[in-house]
C-alpha cells in the first residue's frame, strides 16, 4: 500500500495548524517536514520550535527530512519536538553509521536521503540499520522544482536491494512529484509519495493525495 506525506514547505505558514488539518482531513498518512539550514542547502527553513507547534497541530506521524550539515548536533532537539522519521543526507554524513544508531538510541526511526546523483552503492552497508531511504527526484532546497526521471533506476535498484535485505523498509521519492510521476515511481518501487506544490496548490487536496495513491 503507497503512503502519501504531503510536504509542509508548500503549505501557507500563516496558518500552518489549519494546513496541516486540512491534509491530515484529506487523507495523508504522514506530514513531511523540510528542514533546511542555508548550508547544505541553498534556503533556511524551520528548527526544532515550529516542529514542536507541528505535532500539537497532528497525530500523524512526522517525517522529518533534515537536509543540514551536522545533524548530529540538532537530532536530539527534533526528536524531543516530535519527529517519528528523522532522515539525514548521506552527502551530509561522514560518519553515517553512527548517525543513523544516534537517531535510533533516541526513539525514532532512521531514514538515509541520497541527491539525485549519488549513487545508491552507498546505502549497501547501512541498508540493514535503517528504516526509510529517501530518493531526492529533485535537487534538493526548493518545492516546486521538476521530476529528475534518471532517479527511477535508482528506485529500481533500491527495491531490489530491499527485497535481498530488509523487506519493510520504506522507499520514499521527494521532488516534482504529481499524477504524472507518481505511477512511475510506484512501479519502480516507492512506497511512499512526499508531495508539496501538488497537494497544497490542489484545489481538492483530497482527491490530490486519492490520485496519488492510485
Ligand atoms: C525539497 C524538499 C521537498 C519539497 C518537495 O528539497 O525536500 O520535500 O518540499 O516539493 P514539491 O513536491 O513541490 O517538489
Ligand atoms: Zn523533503
Amino acid at each position: 500500500m503507497v503512503k502519501v506525506a504531503p510536504s509542509l514547505l508548500a503549505a501557507d505558514f500563516k496558518s500552518l495548524a489549519d494546513e496541516i488539518h486540512s491534509v491530515e482531513g484529506a487523507g495523508a498518512d504522514m506530514i513531511h517536514v523540510d528542514v533546511m539550514d542555508g548550508h547544505f542547502v541553498p534556503n533556511i527553513t524551520i528548527g526544532p520550535l515550529i516542529l514542536e507547534a507541528c505535532q500539537r497541530s497532528t497525530t500523524l506521524p512526522l517525517d522529518v527530512h533534515l537536509m543540514i550539515e551536522q545533524p548530529d548536533r540538532y537530532i536530539p532537539a527534533f526528536i524531543d519536538s516530535g519527529a517519528d522519521i528523522v532522515t539525514v543526507h548521506a552527502e551530509a554524513c561522514p560518519h553515517l553509521h553512527r548517525t543513523i544508531h544516534l537517531i535510533k538510541e533516541n526513539g525514532a526511526q532512521a531514514g538515509v536521503a541520497i541527491n539525485p546523483h549519488t549513487p545508491v552503492d552507498i546505502l549497501k552497508h547501512i541498508i540493514k540499520d535503517i528504516d526509510l531511504v529517501l530518493l531526492m527526484t529533485v535537487n534538493p532546497g526548493f518545492g516546486g522544482q521538476s521530476f529528475i526521471h534518471s532517479v527511477l533506476e535508482k528506485i529500481e535498484a533500491v527495491k531490489v536491494m530491499s527485497e535481498n535485505t530488509k523487506k519493510d523498509l520504506w522507499i520514499e521519492v521527494d521532488g516534482g512529484v504529481d499524477e504524472r510521476t507518481a505511477p512511475l515511481c510506484t512501479q519502480a518501487g516507492a512506497n511512499l509519495l512526499v508531495a508539496g506544490s501538488y497537494v497544497f496548490k490542489h484545489t481538492d487536496r483530497g482527491e490530490a493525495i486519492g490520485k496519488l495513491r492510485e
